[in-house]
């Protein structure tokens, strides 16, 4: 691994939580690293008045409380590239001190023309800052490279996602632009790329000849937290589905690439979400499950159901949680179902892939009661990192029982290995001009322009059920039956947490 080129690295929504929980720690583990460049300035910009100091204090904290490496010997020395400039940046004016704070941090650090404005502020200024950072020239690639990093939401539906996207190519490049999708971050999510691609053992079967159907799960323990305002005006399908769980069906789905170069796989990628066979308005009821958490007790404790959540409103009829069920119509996968759920409040964190291979085509060995294996590859992206096979074994005896076994691989395991975060994988890529693991304006319109009839109908029609489901437990019971099949259902990892604590099958 290189170390990137020389750049000042702004970020907008430096006093926010995004950047001291995620975006200065991965800096500064890259910085432990020696993966920072040689000569780097942060800046941090952002309405509330910090000396350079007091703002470095706030990091140090951050970089204790949040840690990412257990090495906090160079915090010091790291917080020495640390600078502060409060402005509002919805003031155009303001942006003269910004370029003056730029040039003085390149003067006094003997740093180039490059730069990299992360924008980690709330989407109402995604379009402001960028046309701002333009009208200053900040943009401008003559003497160095300039890139721009976006966080989700890219836009709140199809037609604000378009008007964002006319915004920032009013003035900046597709290849200066880079939409962080943490899941594309994430290992275990590049991971599936190298076990379908890298061994030939999977990619024959990986196909609608020998594979039954495909499951996608996102579940979180956790509530809407402090996130209420944000989530009200988001819901399951937007926050998760649209962006980070249709990356990894495409992930999941894609052709192989022709190369690792950034284009051929977000080509694939594209591909994929443009065979999404169009989800029609009569069928949604059927495909597309939404619900709510509502207040139960968890192990003895009172939990709030989401509408008595701050920040949301009593009436709500936000979802959080979403299950969906399509198909992608092409030479691969035609005729097989894919499903994809998440939800807020379930029993536990889990996000996974499962492949659910076909049956054998006669059940040789179905005595007392027993059926041949169910055949599942899970592909575990967190928390408990790994790849789990199932399959049948003779239960030894008399006789022919077979019961499903696991082959288990941890990447805990591997002692050695230290599992990076998404953020340092995505800002280290961005430094280096690397966009494969970032969202392109294209796969995002394709994802909008897919779920619009779903959020359409759920916002309009009130026909359609928002199912309320008890806190701890894995959602709306009506999304079992999504599921095609005698039997089948999704693969629940763990029992419901209201019925008898927390059992994790993993
Ligand atoms: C974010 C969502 O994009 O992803 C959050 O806005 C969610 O609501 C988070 O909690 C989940 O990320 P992870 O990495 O914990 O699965």
């Amino acid at each position: 691994m290189v170390r990137p080129e020389d750049h000042v690295f702004v970020i907008f929504g430096a006093s926010g939580d995004l950047t001291k929980r995620m975006i200065v720690p991965a800096l500064y583990s890259l910085f432990v690293q020696n993966l920072l460049p040689e000569k780097f300035a942060l800046l941090g910009v952002s309405r509330t008045e910090f000396s350079d100091d007091t703002f470095r204090q706030k990091m140090k904290e951050a970089l204790t409380e949040f840690k990412v490496t257990d090495d906090l010997s160079k915090i010091d020395e790291f917080l020495k590239t640390i600078f502060y400039l409060s402005i509002d940046p919805k003031n155009i004016v303001a942006y003269s001190s910004l370029e003056e704070k730029i040039n003085n941090l390149r003067t006094n650090n003997n740093i180039g023309g490059n730069a990299i404005y992360y924008l980690s502020t709330p989407p109402n200024l995604y379009s402001v800052i960028p046309r701002n950072l333009a009208s200053y020239g900040l943009n401008k690639q003559g003497n160095g490279w300039k890139r721009l990093i976006i966080e989700k939401p890219f836009g709140y539906d199809l037609e604000s996602a378009e008007k964002l996207k006319n915004d920032l190519m009013q003035s900046w490049t597709e290849e200066q632009l880079f939409r962080i999708d943490h899941y594309l971050g994430k290992e275990t999510v590049q991971n599936l790329l190298v076990t379908r691609f890298s061994n030939g053992i999977f990619e024959p079967l990986w196909n609608r000849n020998y594979i039954n159907h495909v499951e996608v799960t996102s579940s979180e323990s956790i509530g809407v937290e402090e996130r209420g305002g944000y989530y009200e005006s988001s819901g399951a399908m937007r926050d998760m589905i649209q962006n980070h769980l249709l990356q990894v069906v495409g992930l999941t789905a894609m052709e192989p690439p022709t190369s690792l170069e950034p284009s051929a796989i977000r080509n694939e990628i594209l591909k994929v979400f443009q065979a999404l066979r169009p989800i029609k308005p009569e069928e949604i009821k059927d495909v597309a499950i939404r619900g709510q958490y509502i207040a139960s007790k968890i192990k003895g404790e009172e939990i709030k159901g989401y509408r008595e959540e701050k920040g949301v409103n009593p009436e709500s009829i936000t979802e959080t949680y979403a299950a969906l069920k399509f198909y992608i119509d092409n030479w691969r996968w035609g005729g097989i179902p894919f499903y994809v759920r998440s939800g807020k409040r379930l029993p536990t964190r889990v996000s996974e892939v499962v492949i659910h291979f076909k049956k054998t085509p006669h059940f040789l060995f179905s005595t007392n009661g027993n059926t041949n294996a169910n055949n599942q590859l899970v592909l575990r992206i967190q928390p408990d990192e790994g790849v789990l096979l199932k399959f049948g074994m003779k239960i030894p005896g008399t006789g022919f029982d077979v019961q499903t076994v696991n082959m288990d691989f941890h990447y805990s395991d591997l002692t050695s290995v230290r599992i990076p975060t998404a953020y340092e994988r995505l800002i280290y890529d961005s430094m280096k001009g690397d966009s494969t693991l970032f969202a392109r304006t294209d796969e995002v319109m394709a994802a909008w322009k897919f779920l619009m009839p779903v959020l359409d109908a759920w916002k309009n029609d009130e026909s359609i059920p928002l199912y309320g489901y008890p806190a701890g437990t894995w959602g709306p019971e009506r999304a079992d039956e999504l599921i095609e099949g005698i039997n089948t259902t999704w693969r629940y990892p763990c029992k419901n947490l209201a019925d008898d604590g927390v059992y994790c099958e993993l």
